[in-house]
Protein backbone atom coordinates (compact mmCIF):
# COMPACT_ATOMS: atom_id res chain seq x y z
CA UNK A 1 0.00 0.00 0.00
CA UNK A 2 2.47 2.20 -1.09
CA UNK A 3 3.65 4.58 -4.54
CA UNK A 4 7.49 4.77 -5.16
CA UNK A 5 8.27 8.10 -5.42
CA UNK A 6 11.86 9.85 -5.79
CA UNK A 7 10.62 12.76 -3.83
CA UNK A 8 8.98 11.31 -0.72
CA UNK A 9 7.30 14.38 0.70
CA UNK A 10 4.97 14.26 -1.99
CA UNK A 11 3.08 11.10 -0.92
CA UNK A 12 0.98 12.70 1.58
CA UNK A 13 -2.77 11.17 3.20
CA UNK A 14 -3.31 13.69 5.51
CA UNK A 15 -5.40 17.17 5.31
CA UNK A 16 -3.24 20.31 4.68
CA UNK A 17 -5.01 22.74 6.77
CA UNK A 18 -3.02 26.00 8.11
CA UNK A 19 0.02 24.68 6.80
CA UNK A 20 -0.02 21.75 8.80
CA UNK A 21 -0.61 17.98 8.04
CA UNK A 22 -3.58 16.63 10.43
CA UNK A 23 -5.71 14.02 9.93
CA UNK A 24 -9.78 14.48 9.97
CA UNK A 25 -11.17 16.39 12.99
CA UNK A 26 -13.18 12.63 13.46
CA UNK A 27 -10.25 10.74 12.41
CA UNK A 28 -11.84 9.00 9.32
CA UNK A 29 -10.00 7.61 6.50
CA UNK A 30 -11.39 6.40 3.03
CA UNK A 31 -9.22 3.83 1.10
CA UNK A 32 -8.01 5.08 -2.17
CA UNK A 33 -7.98 2.66 -5.44
CA UNK A 34 -5.83 2.05 -8.44
CA UNK A 35 -8.42 2.28 -11.23
CA UNK A 36 -5.96 -0.05 -13.21
CA UNK A 37 -5.82 -3.24 -11.18
CA UNK A 38 -8.23 -2.36 -8.04
CA UNK A 39 -5.43 -2.26 -5.20
CA UNK A 40 -5.86 -0.12 -2.25
CA UNK A 41 -3.45 2.59 -2.66
CA UNK A 42 -3.72 4.52 0.68
CA UNK A 43 -6.36 5.15 3.30
CA UNK A 44 -6.95 9.31 3.19
CA UNK A 45 -8.13 11.72 5.61
CA UNK A 46 -11.62 11.56 5.34
CA UNK A 47 -12.36 15.46 6.35
CA UNK A 48 -15.67 16.86 7.29
CA UNK A 49 -17.38 19.95 8.51
CA UNK A 50 -15.42 20.90 11.77
CA UNK A 51 -12.67 20.30 9.21
CA UNK A 52 -13.87 22.97 6.79
CA UNK A 53 -14.83 25.37 9.66
CA UNK A 54 -11.35 25.23 10.97
CA UNK A 55 -9.81 25.87 6.96
CA UNK A 56 -11.96 28.50 6.41
CA UNK A 57 -10.89 30.54 10.49
CA UNK A 58 -6.96 29.74 8.70
CA UNK A 59 -8.18 31.52 5.61
CA UNK A 60 -9.44 34.24 6.41
CA UNK A 61 -6.82 35.26 8.47
CA UNK A 62 -4.34 34.38 5.86
CA UNK A 63 -6.00 36.40 2.83
CA UNK A 64 -6.28 39.43 5.30
CA UNK A 65 -2.19 39.27 4.79
CA UNK A 66 -1.90 38.26 1.33
CA UNK A 67 -4.12 40.46 -0.11
CA UNK A 68 -1.46 43.41 0.86
CA UNK A 69 1.44 41.93 -0.23
CA UNK A 70 2.29 43.37 -3.48
CA UNK A 71 1.85 41.62 -7.25
CA UNK A 72 5.67 41.27 -7.48
CA UNK A 73 5.85 39.68 -4.31
CA UNK A 74 2.78 37.28 -5.26
CA UNK A 75 4.55 36.61 -8.72
CA UNK A 76 7.96 35.29 -7.23
CA UNK A 77 5.76 32.78 -4.91
CA UNK A 78 3.88 31.81 -7.65
CA UNK A 79 6.78 31.16 -10.05
CA UNK A 80 8.87 29.21 -6.85
CA UNK A 81 5.67 27.18 -6.85
CA UNK A 82 5.54 26.41 -10.48
CA UNK A 83 9.05 25.88 -10.67
CA UNK A 84 8.79 23.20 -7.95
CA UNK A 85 6.21 21.62 -10.11
CA UNK A 86 8.32 21.69 -12.86
CA UNK A 87 11.07 20.07 -10.88
CA UNK A 88 8.46 17.19 -9.43
CA UNK A 89 7.49 16.29 -13.42
CA UNK A 90 7.89 12.51 -12.74
CA UNK A 91 6.79 11.83 -8.97
CA UNK A 92 3.65 13.59 -9.93
CA UNK A 93 2.68 11.89 -13.15
CA UNK A 94 2.98 8.71 -10.82
CA UNK A 95 0.52 10.06 -8.98
CA UNK A 96 -2.10 10.25 -11.50
CA UNK A 97 -1.50 7.54 -13.25
CA UNK A 98 -1.40 5.25 -10.02
CA UNK A 99 -5.12 7.39 -8.47
CA UNK A 100 -6.81 8.23 -11.87
CA UNK A 101 -5.31 5.87 -14.66
CA UNK A 102 -4.01 8.23 -17.68
CA UNK A 103 -1.25 6.97 -19.80
CA UNK A 104 2.51 8.30 -18.20
CA UNK A 105 3.26 10.44 -21.16
CA UNK A 106 -0.38 11.92 -20.66
CA UNK A 107 0.16 12.69 -17.02
CA UNK A 108 2.98 14.63 -17.37
CA UNK A 109 1.61 16.22 -19.96
CA UNK A 110 -1.05 17.29 -17.61
CA UNK A 111 1.39 18.06 -15.18
CA UNK A 112 3.50 20.46 -17.50
CA UNK A 113 -0.12 22.07 -18.08
CA UNK A 114 -0.84 22.50 -14.61
CA UNK A 115 2.04 24.10 -14.09
CA UNK A 116 1.46 26.44 -17.14
CA UNK A 117 -1.07 28.02 -15.32
CA UNK A 118 1.29 28.45 -12.32
CA UNK A 119 3.16 30.87 -14.64
CA UNK A 120 0.99 32.67 -16.38
CA UNK A 121 -1.15 33.85 -13.39
CA UNK A 122 1.95 34.56 -11.55
CA UNK A 123 3.07 36.35 -14.14
CA UNK A 124 -0.76 38.10 -14.22
CA UNK A 125 -0.50 38.80 -10.77
CA UNK A 126 1.61 41.99 -11.71
CA UNK A 127 -1.07 43.31 -13.94
CA UNK A 128 -4.48 43.38 -11.97
CA UNK A 129 -4.73 47.05 -13.37
CA UNK A 130 -7.85 49.21 -13.49
CA UNK A 131 -9.84 51.83 -15.12
CA UNK A 132 -9.57 55.57 -15.29
CA UNK A 133 -12.73 56.72 -16.63
CA UNK A 134 -13.53 60.12 -18.20
CA UNK A 135 -16.08 61.94 -16.20
CA UNK A 136 -19.44 63.43 -17.04
CA UNK A 137 -18.98 66.24 -14.92
CA UNK A 138 -15.36 68.20 -14.92
CA UNK A 139 -15.68 68.23 -11.40
CA UNK A 140 -15.37 64.82 -10.36
CA UNK A 141 -12.82 62.20 -11.49
CA UNK A 142 -13.70 58.40 -11.72
CA UNK A 143 -11.78 55.57 -11.51
CA UNK A 144 -12.05 51.53 -11.11
CA UNK A 145 -9.65 49.48 -8.98
CA UNK A 146 -9.78 45.54 -8.49
CA UNK A 147 -8.94 43.87 -5.55
CA UNK A 148 -9.52 39.64 -4.53
CA UNK A 149 -12.64 38.40 -3.67
CA UNK A 150 -11.64 37.20 -0.34
CA UNK A 151 -11.35 33.21 0.82
CA UNK A 152 -12.22 30.92 -2.26
CA UNK A 153 -13.25 27.35 -2.54
CA UNK A 154 -12.71 24.69 -5.60
CA UNK A 155 -14.14 21.78 -5.88
CA UNK A 156 -12.04 19.94 -8.59
CA UNK A 157 -12.48 16.75 -10.51
CA UNK A 158 -10.63 13.14 -10.78
CA UNK A 159 -9.91 13.29 -15.00
CA UNK A 160 -7.88 16.47 -14.29
CA UNK A 161 -5.99 15.89 -10.89
CA UNK A 162 -3.42 18.72 -10.99
CA UNK A 163 -4.49 21.09 -14.00
CA UNK A 164 -8.37 21.62 -12.43
CA UNK A 165 -6.37 22.74 -9.13
CA UNK A 166 -3.64 25.20 -10.64
CA UNK A 167 -6.22 26.86 -12.89
CA UNK A 168 -8.17 27.73 -10.38
CA UNK A 169 -5.70 28.14 -7.08
CA UNK A 170 -3.22 29.79 -9.54
CA UNK A 171 -5.53 32.96 -10.77
CA UNK A 172 -7.58 32.52 -7.05
CA UNK A 173 -3.39 33.63 -5.52
CA UNK A 174 -2.36 35.92 -7.84
CA UNK A 175 -5.46 38.05 -6.83
CA UNK A 176 -4.75 38.23 -3.74
CA UNK A 177 -7.38 35.32 -2.61
CA UNK A 178 -7.07 32.96 -0.39
CA UNK A 179 -8.27 29.01 -1.54
CA UNK A 180 -9.77 25.52 0.07
CA UNK A 181 -9.39 23.11 -2.72
CA UNK A 182 -12.01 19.87 -2.40
CA UNK A 183 -10.25 18.04 -4.50
CA UNK A 184 -12.60 14.58 -6.14
CA UNK A 185 -12.36 11.84 -3.61
CA UNK A 186 -10.79 9.51 -6.56
CA UNK A 187 -7.76 11.47 -6.69
CA UNK A 188 -6.83 13.36 -3.65
CA UNK A 189 -3.21 12.53 -3.91
CA UNK A 190 -1.96 14.88 -6.68
CA UNK A 191 -3.84 17.02 -4.91
CA UNK A 192 -1.99 17.06 -1.53
CA UNK A 193 1.58 16.88 -3.15
CA UNK A 194 0.43 20.00 -5.25
CA UNK A 195 -0.08 21.45 -1.78
CA UNK A 196 3.19 20.17 -0.39
CA UNK A 197 4.98 22.23 -3.31
CA UNK A 198 2.86 25.09 -2.37
CA UNK A 199 4.71 24.77 1.30
CA UNK A 200 7.70 24.50 0.12
CA UNK A 201 7.64 27.60 -2.57
CA UNK A 202 6.44 29.80 0.41
CA UNK A 203 2.62 29.59 0.05
CA UNK A 204 1.85 31.31 3.70
CA UNK A 205 -0.12 28.48 6.43
CA UNK A 206 -3.70 29.14 5.58
CA UNK A 207 -3.97 30.36 2.12
CA UNK A 208 -3.78 27.22 0.17
CA UNK A 209 -5.63 24.33 1.89
CA UNK A 210 -6.94 20.97 0.91
CA UNK A 211 -9.46 18.69 2.56
CA UNK A 212 -10.02 15.56 1.05
CA UNK A 213 -13.71 14.05 1.63
CA UNK A 214 -17.33 13.69 0.68
CA UNK A 215 -18.37 16.07 -1.86
CA UNK A 216 -21.56 16.02 -0.47
CA UNK A 217 -20.47 16.93 3.10
CA UNK A 218 -18.18 19.36 2.05
CA UNK A 219 -19.93 20.76 -0.74
CA UNK A 220 -22.57 21.73 1.60
CA UNK A 221 -20.39 23.10 4.05
CA UNK A 222 -18.58 24.96 1.77
CA UNK A 223 -21.80 26.56 0.23
CA UNK A 224 -23.15 27.57 3.36
CA UNK A 225 -20.43 29.56 4.94
CA UNK A 226 -20.90 33.54 4.06
CA UNK A 227 -16.89 33.67 4.20
CA UNK A 228 -16.41 31.32 1.16
CA UNK A 229 -16.67 34.11 -1.45
CA UNK A 230 -16.76 32.50 -4.13
CA UNK A 231 -17.04 29.29 -5.22
CA UNK A 232 -15.30 27.63 -8.23
CA UNK A 233 -16.55 24.06 -9.75
CA UNK A 234 -15.56 21.35 -12.38
CA UNK A 235 -17.64 18.62 -12.87
CA UNK A 236 -21.14 17.50 -13.94
CA UNK A 237 -23.80 19.84 -15.31
CA UNK A 238 -26.38 17.86 -12.09
CA UNK A 239 -23.88 18.93 -9.50
CA UNK A 240 -23.65 22.26 -10.64
CA UNK A 241 -26.77 23.03 -10.23
CA UNK A 242 -26.84 22.14 -6.62
CA UNK A 243 -23.88 23.75 -5.75
CA UNK A 244 -25.45 26.72 -7.48
CA UNK A 245 -28.89 25.93 -5.34
CA UNK A 246 -26.87 25.91 -2.32
CA UNK A 247 -25.00 28.86 -3.06
CA UNK A 248 -27.74 30.99 -3.35
CA UNK A 249 -27.99 31.72 0.40
CA UNK A 250 -24.94 33.63 0.52
CA UNK A 251 -25.30 35.25 -3.06
CA UNK A 252 -21.32 33.10 -3.33
CA UNK A 253 -19.60 34.15 -6.91
CA UNK A 254 -19.49 31.14 -8.76
CA UNK A 255 -17.15 29.60 -11.77
CA UNK A 256 -18.86 26.56 -13.00
CA UNK A 257 -17.01 24.09 -15.63
CA UNK A 258 -19.55 21.69 -16.51
CA UNK A 259 -20.49 18.85 -18.82
CA UNK A 260 -19.89 18.94 -22.92
CA UNK A 261 -21.70 17.61 -25.84
CA UNK A 262 -18.70 18.62 -28.07
CA UNK A 263 -19.52 18.27 -31.93
CA UNK A 264 -16.79 17.42 -34.41
CA UNK A 265 -17.68 17.99 -37.67
CA UNK A 266 -15.41 17.48 -40.74
CA UNK A 267 -16.90 19.07 -44.15
CA UNK A 268 -16.11 17.52 -47.53
CA UNK A 269 -13.10 20.25 -48.13
CA UNK A 270 -11.40 19.14 -44.98
CA UNK A 271 -7.91 17.87 -45.41
CA UNK A 272 -8.79 14.25 -44.15
CA UNK A 273 -5.33 12.94 -42.92
CA UNK A 274 -5.64 16.15 -40.35
CA UNK A 275 -9.39 15.63 -39.24
CA UNK A 276 -8.86 11.67 -38.11
CA UNK A 277 -5.03 12.77 -36.19
CA UNK A 278 -7.39 15.29 -34.37
CA UNK A 279 -10.23 13.09 -33.96
CA UNK A 280 -7.94 10.76 -32.55
CA UNK A 281 -6.85 13.40 -29.99
CA UNK A 282 -10.24 14.90 -29.07
CA UNK A 283 -12.14 12.06 -28.97
CA UNK A 284 -9.55 9.23 -26.96
CA UNK A 285 -7.41 11.76 -24.71
CA UNK A 286 -7.85 10.41 -21.11
CA UNK A 287 -9.87 7.56 -22.23
CA UNK A 288 -12.31 9.89 -23.33
CA UNK A 289 -12.84 11.64 -19.83
CA UNK A 290 -13.18 15.07 -20.62
CA UNK A 291 -15.48 17.57 -20.52
CA UNK A 292 -14.08 18.87 -24.10
CA UNK A 293 -14.14 15.56 -25.86
CA UNK A 294 -15.24 15.12 -29.15
CA UNK A 295 -18.96 13.44 -28.29
CA UNK A 296 -20.22 13.20 -31.61
CA UNK A 297 -18.28 12.84 -35.10
CA UNK A 298 -20.48 14.70 -37.79
CA UNK A 299 -19.00 13.65 -41.39
CA UNK A 300 -20.45 14.98 -44.70
CA UNK A 301 -22.03 12.33 -46.83
CA UNK A 302 -19.76 12.41 -49.45
CA UNK A 303 -16.94 11.53 -47.50
CA UNK A 304 -18.51 9.55 -45.11
CA UNK A 305 -17.77 5.88 -45.79
CA UNK A 306 -13.94 6.93 -46.71
CA UNK A 307 -13.20 8.56 -43.31
CA UNK A 308 -15.32 6.44 -41.16
CA UNK A 309 -13.24 3.05 -42.66
CA UNK A 310 -10.12 5.15 -42.51
CA UNK A 311 -10.63 6.10 -38.56
CA UNK A 312 -11.60 3.21 -37.39
CA UNK A 313 -8.06 1.57 -39.22
CA UNK A 314 -6.55 4.03 -36.70
CA UNK A 315 -8.92 3.09 -33.49
CA UNK A 316 -8.66 0.13 -33.59
CA UNK A 317 -4.58 -0.06 -33.29
CA UNK A 318 -4.75 2.00 -30.23
CA UNK A 319 -2.80 0.24 -27.10
CA UNK A 320 -5.25 -0.49 -24.30
CA UNK A 321 -3.66 -1.04 -20.76
CA UNK A 322 -2.50 0.43 -17.62
CA UNK A 323 -0.93 3.70 -17.53
CA UNK A 324 2.17 2.62 -16.11
CA UNK A 325 2.58 0.64 -19.46
CA UNK A 326 4.56 3.02 -21.56
CA UNK A 327 3.20 1.42 -24.98
CA UNK A 328 -0.57 1.83 -23.45
CA UNK A 329 -2.14 5.13 -25.15
CA UNK A 330 -6.17 3.81 -23.39
CA UNK A 331 -6.01 3.51 -20.17
CA UNK A 332 -9.16 2.51 -17.44
CA UNK A 333 -12.38 4.18 -16.78
CA UNK A 334 -12.30 5.60 -13.42
CA UNK A 335 -14.96 3.81 -12.20
CA UNK A 336 -17.39 0.56 -12.27
CA UNK A 337 -20.04 3.37 -12.83
CA UNK A 338 -18.20 5.13 -15.67
CA UNK A 339 -17.52 1.83 -17.62
CA UNK A 340 -21.31 1.05 -17.42
CA UNK A 341 -22.27 4.18 -18.43
CA UNK A 342 -19.97 3.80 -21.57
CA UNK A 343 -21.65 0.13 -22.21
CA UNK A 344 -25.13 1.30 -21.85
CA UNK A 345 -24.94 4.09 -24.58
CA UNK A 346 -22.46 1.25 -26.79
CA UNK A 347 -25.62 -1.20 -26.57
CA UNK A 348 -28.47 1.51 -26.43
CA UNK A 349 -26.90 2.63 -29.82
CA UNK A 350 -26.70 -0.92 -32.11
CA UNK A 351 -30.20 -1.51 -30.38
CA UNK A 352 -31.24 1.86 -32.64
CA UNK A 353 -29.07 0.51 -36.01
CA UNK A 354 -25.77 2.08 -35.18
CA UNK A 355 -22.69 -0.67 -36.72
CA UNK A 356 -19.72 -1.40 -34.51
CA UNK A 357 -16.42 -0.60 -36.72
CA UNK A 358 -14.13 -2.13 -33.63
CA UNK A 359 -13.89 -2.28 -30.29
CA UNK A 360 -17.55 -2.20 -28.21
CA UNK A 361 -16.30 -4.16 -25.58
CA UNK A 362 -14.39 -4.79 -22.35
CA UNK A 363 -10.91 -4.94 -22.44
CA UNK A 364 -8.99 -8.06 -20.42
CA UNK A 365 -6.29 -5.12 -19.48
CA UNK A 366 -8.85 -5.06 -16.33
CA UNK A 367 -12.38 -4.38 -15.00
CA UNK A 368 -12.70 -1.10 -15.74
CA UNK A 369 -10.91 -1.31 -19.07
CA UNK A 370 -12.80 -0.60 -22.62
CA UNK A 371 -11.49 -0.90 -25.90
CA UNK A 372 -11.72 2.24 -27.95
CA UNK A 373 -14.98 1.95 -30.52
CA UNK A 374 -15.65 3.42 -33.63
CA UNK A 375 -20.01 3.31 -34.30
CA UNK A 376 -21.01 4.01 -37.67
CA UNK A 377 -24.97 5.33 -38.65
CA UNK A 378 -25.44 6.75 -35.51
CA UNK A 379 -28.68 8.99 -35.49
CA UNK A 380 -29.97 11.46 -32.98
CA UNK A 381 -32.32 8.69 -31.85
CA UNK A 382 -29.59 7.44 -29.86
CA UNK A 383 -28.93 8.36 -26.19
CA UNK A 384 -25.26 9.11 -27.08
CA UNK A 385 -26.32 11.50 -28.94
CA UNK A 386 -27.46 13.96 -26.12
CA UNK A 387 -25.60 12.72 -22.87
CA UNK A 388 -21.79 12.85 -22.41
CA UNK A 389 -20.63 9.59 -22.58
CA UNK A 390 -16.76 10.16 -21.07
CA UNK A 391 -15.48 7.03 -22.44
CA UNK A 392 -13.57 5.88 -25.60
CA UNK A 393 -16.37 5.80 -28.53
CA UNK A 394 -16.71 7.73 -31.42
CA UNK A 395 -20.22 7.79 -32.89
CA UNK A 396 -20.28 8.88 -36.77
CA UNK A 397 -23.44 10.74 -37.32
CA UNK A 398 -24.04 11.89 -41.67
CA UNK A 399 -24.88 14.68 -42.55
CA UNK A 400 -25.37 16.69 -46.02
CA UNK A 401 -25.28 20.17 -45.65
CA UNK A 402 -23.40 23.63 -43.92
CA UNK A 403 -26.90 24.41 -42.32
CA UNK A 404 -27.86 20.87 -41.63
CA UNK A 405 -24.37 20.26 -39.59
CA UNK A 406 -24.89 23.74 -37.95
CA UNK A 407 -28.07 22.76 -36.45
CA UNK A 408 -27.27 19.15 -35.66
CA UNK A 409 -23.96 20.55 -33.66
CA UNK A 410 -26.17 23.11 -31.75
CA UNK A 411 -29.19 20.25 -30.92
CA UNK A 412 -28.11 20.06 -27.13
CA UNK A 413 -28.42 21.93 -24.43
CA UNK A 414 -24.37 21.73 -23.62
CA UNK A 415 -22.21 24.64 -25.47
CA UNK A 416 -18.24 23.76 -23.49
CA UNK A 417 -16.77 22.97 -27.00
CA UNK A 418 -16.83 22.06 -30.53
CA UNK A 419 -14.20 21.21 -33.34
CA UNK A 420 -14.98 21.30 -37.30
CA UNK A 421 -13.05 20.77 -40.11
CA UNK A 422 -12.58 22.61 -43.20
CA UNK A 423 -10.24 24.54 -45.44
CA UNK A 424 -12.68 27.02 -46.99
CA UNK A 425 -11.81 30.15 -45.33
CA UNK A 426 -15.23 32.14 -45.68
CA UNK A 427 -17.58 28.45 -44.30
CA UNK A 428 -15.01 28.66 -41.40
CA UNK A 429 -15.91 32.47 -40.00
CA UNK A 430 -19.41 31.40 -40.77
CA UNK A 431 -19.64 27.57 -38.95
CA UNK A 432 -17.26 29.14 -36.05
CA UNK A 433 -19.75 31.99 -35.57
CA UNK A 434 -22.75 30.30 -35.54
CA UNK A 435 -22.14 27.44 -33.11
CA UNK A 436 -23.33 28.03 -30.09
CA UNK A 437 -20.23 27.26 -27.74
CA UNK A 438 -17.86 28.58 -25.47
CA UNK A 439 -15.00 27.17 -27.22
CA UNK A 440 -14.51 26.32 -31.30
CA UNK A 441 -11.11 24.64 -32.75
CA UNK A 442 -11.01 25.29 -36.50
CA UNK A 443 -8.75 22.52 -37.98
CA UNK A 444 -7.73 21.68 -34.51
CA UNK A 445 -8.54 19.10 -31.80
CA UNK A 446 -6.77 20.62 -29.14
CA UNK A 447 -7.79 23.95 -28.42
CA UNK A 448 -6.56 23.99 -24.17
CA UNK A 449 -3.98 25.75 -23.42
CA UNK A 450 -3.06 28.98 -20.17
CA UNK A 451 -3.79 31.68 -22.58
CA UNK A 452 -6.63 30.81 -23.59
CA UNK A 453 -10.12 31.71 -22.00
CA UNK A 454 -11.42 27.96 -21.10
CA UNK A 455 -15.28 27.86 -20.26
CA UNK A 456 -18.89 27.13 -21.69
CA UNK A 457 -22.51 28.60 -21.98
CA UNK A 458 -26.09 27.10 -21.86
CA UNK A 459 -25.75 24.00 -19.55
CA UNK A 460 -21.75 23.76 -19.52
CA UNK A 461 -21.76 26.50 -16.76
CA UNK A 462 -20.23 30.09 -16.33
CA UNK A 463 -17.33 31.76 -16.47
CA UNK A 464 -13.86 31.55 -17.61
CA UNK A 465 -10.44 30.04 -16.50
CA UNK A 466 -7.01 30.51 -18.07
CA UNK A 467 -6.22 33.65 -20.04
CA UNK A 468 -6.05 37.10 -18.74
CA UNK A 469 -9.96 36.59 -18.28
CA UNK A 470 -9.48 34.38 -15.53
CA UNK A 471 -7.77 36.89 -13.34
CA UNK A 472 -11.51 38.71 -13.54
CA UNK A 473 -13.15 35.76 -11.70
CA UNK A 474 -11.15 36.18 -8.27
CA UNK A 475 -11.51 39.85 -8.96
CA UNK A 476 -14.29 42.59 -7.68
CA UNK A 477 -14.27 45.75 -9.32
CA UNK A 478 -14.78 49.16 -7.00
CA UNK A 479 -15.66 51.86 -8.66
CA UNK A 480 -14.61 55.35 -7.04
CA UNK A 481 -15.97 58.68 -7.72
CA UNK A 482 -14.13 61.58 -6.55
CA UNK A 483 -15.55 65.26 -6.12
CA UNK A 484 -12.26 67.48 -6.58
CA UNK A 485 -14.07 70.53 -6.08
CA UNK A 486 -11.72 73.30 -3.98
CA UNK A 487 -14.32 73.94 -1.52
CA UNK A 488 -11.80 76.14 0.55
CA UNK A 489 -11.29 78.47 -2.24
C1 LIG B 1 -11.87 19.17 -18.48
O1 LIG B 1 -12.12 18.10 -18.98
O2 LIG B 1 -12.61 19.64 -17.62
C2 LIG B 1 -10.66 19.98 -18.81
C3 LIG B 1 -10.07 19.65 -20.12
C4 LIG B 1 -8.97 20.60 -20.53
O3 LIG B 1 -8.53 21.46 -19.78
O4 LIG B 1 -8.55 20.45 -21.67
Amino acid sequence: MTVHLSNTSLFRKDAFINGTWCPAAGGARRPLHNPATGAVVAEVAECGAPDVDHAIAAAVTAQAEWRNRTGAQLQVILTRWHDLVMDNVDDLATLIVTEQGKPRAEAAGEIRYAASFLLWFAAEAMRAYGDVIPPTNPATRLSVIRQPVGVCAAITPWNFPAAMITRKAGPALAAGCAMIVKPSEDTPLTALALAELARQAGVPAGLLQVLPGDGVTLGKALCASPDIRKLSFTGSTQVGRILMAQSAATLKRLSLELGGNAPFIVFDDAHIEQAIKSAIAAKYRNAGQTCVCANRILVQDSIYDEFATRFARVVEKLQVGPGSDPDSVIGPLISAKARDKVEEHVNDAVSHGAIIMCGGARDNAGELFYRPTVLRDATPAMRIAHEETFGPVAPLFRFHTEAEAIAMANDTEYGLAAYFFTRDHARAHRVAEALEYGMVGHNTGLISNEVAPFGGIKQSGMGREGSRYGMDEYMEMKYICTDITDHTA
